[in-house]
This record gives C-alpha cells, sequence and structure tokens, in this order.
C-alpha cells in the first residue's frame, strides 16, 4: 500500500512505539486519529496538526473503541492502516513467596492486551471492509482495503519466569494474526503482528536494572535495546509490502531471552 494520503488510526499513541508510529506516519504524510487512554504529553510536535487527532479510549471497552472508529471515520471518511500498539507489561511468579499469583492481575494483561487488541481490530476490519478500492490500490496489489498491525512479544516465545500473564497474551496475539488474515484477505485486508524484543520506551525504561542489564547482555547485535523509530521503521515496511501478510514477524536483533 502506498502510504502517502492514506488515514490511520494508532492505539497506544501516547507513548512509546505507538507514539514513534504516529510520527511517522504524519511525516508520511498520513492523517492519524491516535487512540489512548492518557492524553499525549504536551510537548509532542504534532499536537495542534490538522493531520493528528487524538480521542480518549480505553481499548478495552466495546464502545468506546466503537465510538472512536465511528468518529474517525466520519471525520476522514475511511480508515486504511491500524497500528494496535496499546498494552501493559506485567511480572509475577505464578507462585510467589506470597503464595499464588493474583487472578485479577493476569485477567487485567489479558483483558488490555488481548480482548483490547481484539475489540479494536474488530471495530477497524468492519470499517475497512466498506473502503471502496481506487485505482491505483487496483492496480498492482489487487483491490487492497487495509492493514493492521498487532504488536505481540518476543515474549510470546521466549518468555522468562514472572511472565506468564505477559506471554499468554502477546502468545494470543500471534495466534490470532493468521485466523484474522484470512477471515479479512476476501476484503483486502492484511493482518501482520510484530513480536519485538526490547526497545527503549517508557515501559521498559520502568524495569529496574535488574531487570534490564540481563536482557543487555543477552542482546546479540546491534548490543542495545531497540529505538521506537525502528519499530516505525518495520511498521512502514508492512504497510507498504503486500506479501507481508499473516505472519507475526519478530524484530529483535537476535534477543532470545
Ligand atoms: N517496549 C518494549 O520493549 C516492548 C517489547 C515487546 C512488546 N511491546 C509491546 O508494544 C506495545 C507498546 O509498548 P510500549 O513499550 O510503547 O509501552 P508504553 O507503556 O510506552 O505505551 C503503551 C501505551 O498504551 C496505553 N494503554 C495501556 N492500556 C490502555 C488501554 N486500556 N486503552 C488505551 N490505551 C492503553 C498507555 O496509556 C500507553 O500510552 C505494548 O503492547 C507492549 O506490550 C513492547
Amino acid at each position: 500500500m502506498q502510504i502517502q494520503g492514506r488515514n490511520a488510526m494508532v492505539t497506544g499513541a501516547s507513548s512509546g512505539l505507538g507514539s514513534a508510529c504516529v510520527q511517522r506516519l504524519l511525516e508520511r504524510g498520513v492523517r492519524v486519529v491516535g487512540l489512548d487512554l492518557a492524553p499525549p504529553r504536551a510537548d509532542l510536535p504534532w499536537l495542534g496538526s490538522e493531520a493528528y487527532t487524538h480521542i480518549l479510549t480505553n481499548v478495552v471497552e466495546a464502545d468506546s473503541v466503537q465510538s472512536a472508529v465511528q468518529k474517525a471515520v466520519e471525520g476522514l471518511g475511511r480508515i486504511d492502516i491500524a497500528v494496535c500498539c496499546a498494552g501493559v507489561l506485567h511480572g509475577e511468579r505464578v507462585v510467589g513467596r506470597e503464595g499464588p499469583a493474583n487472578l485479577d492481575a493476569f485477567r487485567r494483561v489479558l483483558d488490555i492486551n488481548v480482548c483490547g487488541t481484539f475489540n479494536v481490530v474488530r471495530c477497524v476490519a468492519a470499517a475497512m471492509m466498506k473502503n471502496t478500492i481506487s485505482d491505483s490500490d487496483a492496480e498492482g496489489d489487487g483491490a487492497e482495503r487495509g492493514v493492521i498491525i498487532m504488536t505481540s512479544s518476543i515474549a510470546a516465545y521466549d518468555g522468562q519466569i514472572g511472565q506468564a500473564a505477559y506471554s499468554a497474551s502477546k502468545g494470543a496475539v500471534a495466534a490470532m494474526t493468521l485466523p484474522m488474515a484470512r477471515e479479512f484477505g476476501q476484503h483486502g485486508i492484511r493482518v501482520v503482528s510484530v513480536a519485538p524484543g526490547v526497545f527503549e520506551t517508557p515501559m521498559m525504561q520502568a524495569a529496574s536494572e535488574k531487570v534490564r542489564q540481563p536482557l543487555l547482555a543477552q542482546s546479540v547485535f546491534p548490543k542495545r535495546f531497540g529505538f521506537p523509530s525502528e519499530f516505525a521503521d518495520f511498521v512502514e515496511q508492512i504497510i507498504k509490502n503486500p506479501m507481508l501478510n499473516g505472519s507475526t514477524l519478530r524484530l529483535d536483533g537476535a534477543l532470545h531471552m
């Protein structure tokens, strides 16, 4: 899909990977609707830009997402690209010093990372299915109506002690990628997930040095954490390349935790 002139929805837009995608898409001439529980940081350069709209949204709530998608379609006419970055990290042993893990905490991680992502995809895909096909879309790639990018994690495959909830949630995102791509293929909508390694975002910056140092030590090359702009590079490639579909792609500098 050619990027310029498109309309995108990005969840988790107020921070980290989502924010980097907003920036990249705006730089490429895309109009962006950002969804997040939190307002955007006041120092973000695109605040006030006509090309950016922020809608305070809780991705786990059906009405909240449905209404945000409706507003986006009313405002922009259509949504071509969706990037789902809203998510939370959680670490807790299944059985800790105090006994069995907190079941509510497990449910919350699944709710935000899995149900929240599913909620956004179901609403945005329904909107994309109504997109009309322009001549340029019908030409090379054949009737492309949209591309949906979800965020899994290498924890889906290499989960560490304490990551049962997070790994389960990111494994679920990876697992729903292919059935979604198969279902939406007939509508010309692709679905791809990215499984990032460790990226320098507020989520990871909040981790203690005890967590960060071993991860850095296990990095192969480059021997550092990823930059959010490198995640945005990958998202841009996924949007552009029509052969990327139905897979969860690692972006991890060969880090295997
Ligand atoms: N940073 C990493 O190293 C890394 C690695 C692998 C996967 N990921 C995944 O990438 C995604 C983005 O992570 P990040 O590092 O940018 O984190 P982040 O904490 O910097 O940003 C996450 C954003 O999601 C928003 N959010 C959380 N719950 C929400 C909800 N219910 N509704 C709407 N918005 C909500 C937060 O307000 C925040 O702005 C997450 O899904 C995360 O699990 C991150």
